[in-house]
């Protein structure tokens, strides 16, 4: 890999940034930090899915004018992303008039082509999907699986199609031919699933009687575009399709989304982008769902939502990136309570890797007068303790997927825990005191903070401000300007540590 386009969903702005999008966009963002540190030339897009009808009605029932609102709502999400250190290179809008222009022009092509119909419907309408629904999408209430309390309307109305059962052989011949087109398995399993019964046709439009926040259609004033056929192409528009040399970084897009969407990325927009004559994108990597502690949904009325911007400000952006990168599992869905995070925060980031970087840089302080200790000849145990660190950092040398972070970043926690019990078992501080055993002290001193170093470096990938932080600590900063290769024995280039504050200060 030497180039990657890596995608977020963009964000509905009916309501405040919630830790689903967080998780999605830091997951981004990780995946972004690893290709980078690999050499990888990467762009990475994020942003705000700002039309249709839910938009439409938040902005209608807090009474401010829609574009006040818009602009209040996506500075939100944009904080939020500032906040929690995501680096994106695009934050779309889709209410900005290039993108809104580009959707005009591909309809108005897909029109000329033939591929687009008008007839009546009637059907099931979900507000919470922006979709209309199948009798399968359905609970035994009749109400959608994903939002049954919103009541989902049956509507009948003219619209626009596009029919997407020509298409539908191509796409299946598309992922045979292609296994990693979706990962994990499981959900390729489920998008085949979707494709074994023909496709209904897709509505594109909304009549402006229902819905005005949209993308007015070019060959129908009186239509606005369906919402998730325009969001789509914001995947394109950012890279300044149908210009741009585009195709340079759009060869190489993988859309990271969470499972609730694999439908419309799965199934509709490959069959927009065959539609279209355009490349289908390499790969979809679809997570699970946060839930509450004890697998239930999170809801205001349990009260058991974990708000990102306050798990923040309680215990700082890397508590949370850490939580989302180490506790998602790969396949299924996962749980989060703020004593979850608290919990992981004291005991795998405090106990594990701030209180031994802490303790060991401070008996160099106060024994070395802050100098970096001297490596005399290594012991068994020394080599295994250092064998570790690097082993679990070189994972970090390799492009890793959206399902291995959390493997990955177990394997530095548990790298560190060995060489808590490697200094433990050493005990330093006994041999220190001792004038004959002083020289030994400092080496076991020199392997314990070299070898924190060399899993610092890698941390930068996932808790990138502490990581900074502690590098700094011990003298040995590294530049993004550079390659990235973990080694060992870098701290002796360093001459003196820096202050030595707590990393991860405690939170009761
Ligand atoms: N606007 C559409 C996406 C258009 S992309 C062209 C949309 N927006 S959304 O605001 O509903 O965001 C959905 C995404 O948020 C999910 O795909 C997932 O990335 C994230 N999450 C929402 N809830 C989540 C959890 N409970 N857990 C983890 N992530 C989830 O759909």
């Amino acid at each position: 890999m030497t180039k990657s386009y890596v995608t977020t969903p963009i964000y509905y702005v009916n309501a405040a940034p919630h830790l689903g999008h967080a998780h999605t966009t830091v997951m981004c963002d990780i995946m972004i930090r690893n290709r980078k540190a690999n050499g990888v030339e990467t762009r990475f897009s994020t942003g705000c899915d700002e039309h249709g009808q839910k938009n439409q009605e938040s902005a209608e029932k807090l009474g401010l004018p829609v574009d006040e609102y818009l602009d209040l709502r996506s500075s939100e999400f944009k904080k939020a992303f500032d906040l929690l250190n995501v680096d994106y290179d695009y934050f779309v809008r889709t209410s900005r008039p290039f993108h809104k222009e580009r959707v005009a022009q591909m309809e108005q092509s897909m029109m000329d082509a033939g591929l687009i119909i008008k007839k009546e419907y009637s059907g099931i309408y979900c507000k919470g999907c922006e979709q209309f629904k199948t009798d399968s999408d359905l609970n035994d209430d009749g109400q959608c699986f994903d939002h049954p309390n919103l009541f989902v309307e049956e509507i009948t109305e003219a619209n626009y199609f596009f029919p997407m059962e020509p298409f539908r052989q191509r796409l299946l011949d598309h992922i045979e031919a292609n296994p990693d087109f979706v990962q994990p398995q499981k959900f390729l399993t489920e998008l085949k699933n979707m494709l074994k019964e023909p496709l209904e046709d897709l509505c594109i439009s909304r009549p402006k009687s229902r819905v005005t926040l949209g993308v007015e259609l070019p060959f129908d004033k009186d239509y606005v575009t369906y919402v998730w056929f325009d969001a789509l192409i914001n995947y394109l528009t950012n890279l300044g399709w149908p210009e741009n040399d585009y195709q340079e970084y759009w060869a190489e897009v993988e859309h990271v989304i969470g499972k609730d969407i694999l439908k419309t990325h799965g199934v509709y927009w490959p069959i927009i982008l065959m539609g279209m004559g355009e490349t289908l994108p390499k790969k979809l990597s679809v997570h699970g769902h946060w839930l509450g502690a004890g697998g239930v949904k999170m809801s205001k009325s349990l009260g058991n939502v974990v708000d990102p911007l306050e798990v923040v400000e309680k215990f700082g952006a890397d508590a949370l990136r850490y939580y989302l990168a180490r506790h998602m599992r790969a396949e299924n869905d996962s749980q989060i309570s703020v004593e979850l995070i608290q919990t992981a925060y004291n005991g795998e980031l405090g106990n594990k890797v701030g209180n031994l970087l802490s303790r060991a840089a401070k008996f160099a302080s106060d024994r070395l007068d802050g100098k970096v200790p001297a490596k005399g000849a290594l012991t068994v145990e020394d080599e295994a303790a250092r064998a570790t660190a690097l082993a679990a950092a070189e994972k970090f040398a390799e492009v890793f997927t959206l399902a291995e972070i959390s493997s990955r970043t177990e394997a530095l926690i548990q790298a560190a825990d060995e060489l808590n019990t490697y200094f433990t078992e050493q005990a330093p501080w006994k041999l220190l005191k001792d004038p004959e055993t002083e020289a030994r002290g400092q080496t076991v001193l020199y392997v314990t903070l070299d070898s924190l170093r060399v899993l610092f470096e890698a941390f930068r990938q996932i808790i990138p401000e502490s990581a900074d932080k502690a590098l700094a600590i011990l003298g040995c900063p590294v530049s993004d300007a550079e390659a990235w290769k973990p080694s060992l024995d870098r701290l002796a280039e360093s001459k003196e540590f820096g202050e030595v504050l707590p990393l991860f200060p405690r939170v009761v």
